[in-house]
């Protein structure tokens, strides 16, 4: 296997670090046959390659054997963002039979972590990902790895990922806080629905958690509507109001 050499990784600092330790953990209690992870979202630019590079990132620092498919063959970005110099062959060698699995998938200077990155851009990604070969690699997958995560385009612009999803054992949204749409939202898990993909959930990113506003917020629309209607409807009016005005 070809060794991949990833520049400019990110030093998570804490809050980020506990945010893909309880990622991690949510998964690996959403049962054990939770293996093959999709990431989409529904616009570009929400956070789906670095939350799959982190998230891959954390399984492997706890010991799993995992392996990245950039399965985002319109825009890859790893190359580029991490400085990846000596790709030889990538998934679009493998998906058209090119190239062999040994030679498209690489090992990393991440222990624990192999990665199979797009390679050129192909003419027909959603073909490619639809075919057999696709299917059989994560078959493969399945079998050398303890997690496979795959980065994907967003389901709201192509519909890769929701080809994508017919393989996996689970999808994760990636919602840029706000940004979206609720609507929007659902139809992209709507979608998602029609693969009978199972999704795992949601993520919520790029929050301004340094902001007071964030915790003040929660805790005071909560405890306003809490209290708000639990004393409004013992004391009256003034609690009531109180609540509603968070
Ligand atoms: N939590 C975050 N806080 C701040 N910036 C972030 C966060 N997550 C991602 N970004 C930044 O947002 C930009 C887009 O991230 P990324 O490439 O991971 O998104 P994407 O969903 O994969 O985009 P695309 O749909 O184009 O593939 C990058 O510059 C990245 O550094
Ligand atoms: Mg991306």
């Amino acid at each position: 296997m070809n060794k991949l050499m990833l520049e400019k990784l990110d030093d998570m600092d804490f809050q980020s670090n506990e945010a893909y330790k309880t990622l991690r953990t949510n998964i690996l209690f959403s049962g054990n046959k939770i293996k093959v992870i999709c990431l989409t979202s529904c616009t570009p630019n929400e956070g789906k390659s670095s939350i799959s590079l982190n998230l891959a990132r954390s399984f492997a620092d706890s010991g799993k054997k995992v392996a990245l498919i950039d399965a985002d063959l319109r825009k890859s970005v790893l190359m580029g963002r991490h400085k990846i110099q000596n790709l030889e062959y990538g998934l679009s060698h493998y998906l058209s039979g090119q190239n062999t699995f040994e030679e498209c998938m690489n090992e990393t200077n991440l222990e624990n972590l192999d990665m199979m990155l797009c390679g050129p851009v192909p003419p027909n990604p959603a073909e490619l990902l639809g075919s057999e070969q696709f299917a059989a690699l994560i078959e493969r997958c399945r079998q050398d790895y303890d997690y496979v995560i795959i980065d994907t385009p967003p389901l709201g612009s192509v519909i890769d990922s929701a080809i994508v999803a017919k393989q996996v054992d689970g999808a994760l949204i990636v919602i840029e806080t706000n940004k979206i749409s609720y609507k929007f939202a659902q139809k992209v898990k709507d979608q998602l629905d029609k693969s009978n993909c199972r999704i795992l959930g949601v993520i919520l990113n790029k929050i301004e958690v340094h902001r007071k506003g964030y915790y003040g917020k929660y805790y005071g629309k909560y405890y306003g509507k809490y209290y708000g209607r639990y004393y409004g409807s013992y004391y009256g009016n003034y609690y009531g109001n109180y609540g509603e005005k968070d």
